[in-house]
């Protein structure tokens, strides 16, 4: 039987390059939201959120070169950006992202790792970890 871990190298490509629409998606929120939020209390995790840009830009760029690699065109769409008047909202929103990115990275690592495709793996692996770092900043920051 087929699994969602069986997938072919064109759809490992196109599940990757759905995961690039969220990474664009999550730097221009970040942008939006280190901007607008305010409040003493914010002050830390605005610091946080506009280094979260970086790091998310970095990650759209390591995954466009693997989708690169594995002979497929990176995506130009961008995915569903959210935003909100309250701070916390906002800081839910972005807690919320991180949390589907690490529910998508984690699949794709198995994914690749079906197809023999090790250095894509490593590279999501390493993605995976900052996200990681991510949902603790905003859990730090939501008090949870
Ligand atoms: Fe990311
Ligand atoms: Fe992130």
């Amino acid at each position: 039987m087929r699994t969602e871990i069986d997938i072919t190298k064109e759809e490992l490509i196109e599940k990757i390059n759905y995961d690039l629409q969220w990474e664009y998606a999550a730097a221009i929120q970040y942008i939006q939201h280190q901007s607008i939020i305010s409040g003493a209390q914010y002050n830390n995790i605005r610091d946080e959120l506009a280094i979260h840009v970086n790091e998310e830009i970095q990650h759209a760029i390591q995954l466009a070169d693997q989708i690169d690699y594995l002979g497929g065109e990176p995506e130009i769409k961008v995915e569903e950006i959210k935003t909100s008047n309250d701070p916390k909202e906002m800081l839910k929103q972005d807690l919320q992202g991180e949390r589907e990115a690490i529910e998508r990275y984690k699949k794709r690592i198995k994914q690749s790792k079906s197809l023999d495709e090790y250095a894509t793996a490593e590279t999501i692996k390493n993605i995976l970890v900052t996200e990681q770092e991510h949902e603790m900043d905003l859990m730090d920051a939501l008090n949870l």
